[in-house]
């Protein structure tokens, strides 16, 4: 990170001239940086962490309500069904730290029927969104510390203040969001977990490896909302970066790489052209793409071994009837893992 930026240092000054008369385009955030060199790719691409401005949240919300996005109403019915086992797992006066916690609707669930639960911690980066409904949670939870973070969970290593140790700390990482990392960054992930979580313990959901046809229809939703979602950061990268992309010009497309377990998303260039961001040009051919996201699925067993190469111990597995998605109990280490 702190490489990157001190890469682009020499360049700035030129670029504020450039710019300095458009106070509503920012040619220093980290978006700027990551879509220049994402677009400088022999494979182009952007992480999906660009996607969650407040119209990309609004869009990802829709997705959830979708009749193909099956993922957030079948995790909902698996925290609904066994919430009072999970909550017994938990026991009285736990803290939860919840990663990515966006609107903190499942949290509720388990709120509900938790013994007296002392914290929650809800980590998201975007801002406004999180402070807003940390408020709105205060507000259902009298009883309950309600203490947001805005922090990049997948940058930095979140530490809340302790609390007085009479409870669990428990992380909450539903929505099958380690699918959106590589391989490498979910082990690293789940490493800083097991650190953080040291002495309690981590509810994972994640999506599972099914049939295709569900899979791709789940990211080829009938009404377009996922390919507006896809869009969205080319939207925001005009507004914010004054980037020059042609919406029309970019295809929605989604598929299931099955050796590799996952979902890719991309936006295809339907012809020949070249875009423009803080003066530099960028060409694409007929049919290149930019990688906007991966999705990975999992299997139970697999997810097992992730977590204890990071150090947990594996606990009880909850799933929907249909085995679609999953929920994992997992112990985190007592002692600080050297990692
Ligand atoms: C929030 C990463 C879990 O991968 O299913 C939904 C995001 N992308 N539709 C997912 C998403 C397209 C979602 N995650």
């Amino acid at each position: 990170m702190m490489k990157a930026n001190l890469a682009y240092a020499g360049t700035q000054e030129a670029l504020d001239a450039v710019n300095a008369d458009d106070a509503s385009v920012s040619h220093h955030s980290e978006f700027f940086f990551d879509l220049q060199q994402g677009l400088a790719r022999q494979h182009k691409s952007i992480s999906p962490k660009y996607f969650y401005d407040a119209p990309g949240s609004a869009l990802f919300d829709q997705i959830c309500t979708l009749p193909e996005y099956y993922p957030t109403r079948t995790e909902l019915s698996i925290l609904q069904r066994h919430a009072l086992e999970i909550a017994h797992q938990l026991g009285p006066h736990a803290e939860i730290l919840e990663f990515g916690a966006g609107s903190m609707q499942k949290v509720r669930v388990l709120l509900d029927v938790m013994d007296r639960p002392a914290r929650y911690v809800p980590i998201d980066i975007s801002g406004e969104h999180t402070q807003e409904a940390a408020l709105t949670m205060a507000n259902a939870y009298p009883h309950l510390q309600v203490e947001p973070l805005i922090a990049d969970y997948t940058q930095d290593l979140v530490l809340p203040p302790d609390m007085p140790p009479d409870g669990r700390r428990v992380g909450f990482f539903p929505g099958s969001t380690l699918g959106n990392f590589e391989p490498l960054d979910a082990l690293r992930f789940m490493r800083m977990c097991a650190r953080t979580l040291q002495g309690g313990a981590l509810i994972l959901g994640a999506d599972l490896v099914k049939n295709p046809d569900l899979l791709h229809a789940a990211y080829n939703d009938a009404q377009g909302v996922t390919a507006d979602f896809n869009r969205n950061v080319l939207v925001r990268a005009n507004r914010e970066l004054g980037a020059d992309f042609q919406l029309a010009q970019f295809a929605h497309s989604a598929f299931y790489n099955a050796p590799l377990q996952r979902i890719e998303m991309h936006l295809m260039s339907t012809c020949q052209q070249v875009v423009h961001i803080g003066g530099k040009p960028f060409a694409f051919a007929q049919g290149e793409t930019l990688h906007t996201e991966n999705s990975y699925k999992f299997t139970p067993d697999g997810l097992h071994q992730l977590a204890q190469r990071a150090g947990f111990t594996p606990g009880q597995v909850w799933t929907d009837p249909e085995n679609k998605f999953c929920l994992l109990w997992l112990n985190a280490p007592t002692y600080r893992s050297h990692t």
